[in-house]
């Protein structure tokens, strides 16, 4: 098992442009390590808001060794919580998603406003102080209907994505959208290897029949250089539906952990599907036409987004363990649009989830040759894998700076 200072030697000897080292894909004290210096330090997105349509809704998601409950209470504010009892540590919900007035910890059924306050436990003494066991917080933001959530005790900076995203999203309408359908997969391979995978379209062409109808695998459709820096008929699409009121040049954070750009999809195609066509009747938000293409959004470490003229398709990834990742895929249509009237549930999900079934067999088989001893990192494409490069240059500058010992203060 890999100590801090085997895994600070092996990221300063690091290759760039090159995978990373085996140990990195597979050993459980890098693993240990990516949870406490990522997972559990960074943004993460969890939940579209849509996930808690109503007040008393609740949703929850494991984050490593944190169980995790967020909550839509009475006045509408959406709040998350370590999902522990106060008394003996019960988890307090279980189930994925539910709706509920109060939180009724299943064991002595202490009971939580969904506010997170303390309201009622039976039988306590008279010194017992309620307003002293309220439940943890853990800190949260929706922003434009995208759920983050940070279990840090102070959280990163926000505020160069967040009104990027909120002017981004805006369009799209997620406020007034419903989840259609979702889907949880796992996917036997290191989250980092599923990131990779996602920030390549290297493979698609052999990997990826039914998303190549509509999805260009050209590199300088997603790997774009900046808000001017890219292929004619892409900045002809952002004129376009710029003028027409859509956020779409490319923009991103300094070190590549998020990126956002509304990229046109193959032949005018408009959605996501089998015929190109629209999968949905109603248009999200106040989109203006069909083939506004895909606002593509990515932010490092968890997600990755697809917002198009007729539905959104959010992606979280969760790790479970050194080789097993959880995928969890919402798709979002108007609130009023009707299934099996507005939309067919089949047509709207069927690329994708081909697409993640097709995505987790390349990651496990990835993942089985890399715990070969054979396996050496060998060198990505600069022309097809800039994405992979940009990622693994995030993850390797992020756990260096958080592994190196700190510069001892100066002596008085
Ligand atoms: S552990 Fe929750 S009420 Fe006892
Ligand atoms: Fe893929």
């Amino acid at each position: 098992m890999l100590s801090q200072s085997d895994m600070l030697a092996r990221l300063g000897a690091r290759r760039p442009n090159y995978s990373l080292d085996r140990d990195l894909y597979c050993d459980e004290g890098v693993f240990q390590m990516d949870l406490e210096h990522v997972f559990y330090k960074e943004w993460l997105f969890a939940i579209p808001a849509c996930d808690l349509p109503k007040p008393g809704a609740f949703a929850t998601l494991q984050v490593g060794a944190y169980p995790v409950v967020i909550t839509r209470a009475n006045d509408g504010q959406i709040r998350a919580f370590h999902n522990v009892c106060r008394h003996r540590g019960q988890r307090l919900c279980a189930k994925e998603t539910g709706s509920s007035p109060k939180l009724v910890c299943p064991y002595h059924q202490w009971t939580y406003d969904l506010d997170g306050k303390l309201m009622y436990a039976r039988d306590m003494q008279d010194s017992f102080d309620l307003s002293a066991h309220g439940l943890k917080k853990v800190h949260c933001v929706d922003l434009a209907g995208m759920v983050f959530i940070c279990l840090a005790e102070v959280p990163p900076p926000i505020s160069d994505l967040a009104p990027k995203l909120m002017s981004y999203l805006a369009p799209s309408g997620l406020k007034d959208a419903k989840v259609a359908y979702s889907s949880t997969i796992v996917e036997k391979g290191n989250w980092k290897l599923v990131i990779e995978n996602n920030r390549e379209c290297y493979h698609c062409g052999g990997s990826h029949p039914s998303l190549c109808r509509t999805y260009s695998d050209n590199p300088r459709m997603t790997a774009m250089e900046g808000p001017n820096a890219a292929s004619p008929d892409i900045l002809a699409h952002w004129d376009r539906c710029e003028a027409a009121g859509l956020p779409s040049r490319f923009v991103n954070h300094p070190q590549m952990q998020w990126r956002l750009a509304r990229i046109p999809l193959l032949n005018n195609a408009e959605s996501y599907t089998m015929s190109t066509k629209a999968a949905v009747k109603q248009r999200m938000g106040q989109m203006p036409f069909n083939d506004a293409g895909s606002l593509l959004f990515f932010h490092y470490p968890n997600t990755w987004n697809h917002f198009l003229a007729d539905h959104a398709i959010v992606f979280r990834v969760l790790p479970i363990s050194a080789t097993e990742t959880e995928v969890t895929t919402k798709w979002l249509v108007p609130k009023d649009a009707v299934e099996g009237v507005d939309y067919d549930l089949e047509d709207l999900t069927r690329v994708w989830i081909n697409t993640n079934d097709e995505d987790r067999q390349v990651v496990e088989e990835n993942q089985k040759g890399i715990l070969s001893p054979a396996y050496e990192p060998g060198p990505y494409s600069t022309i097809q894998e800039e994405g992979v490069i940009q990622f693994v240059d995030w993850y390797c500058g992020t756990m260096q700076s958080r592994l190196s010992p700190k510069p001892a203060m100066a002596a008085e």
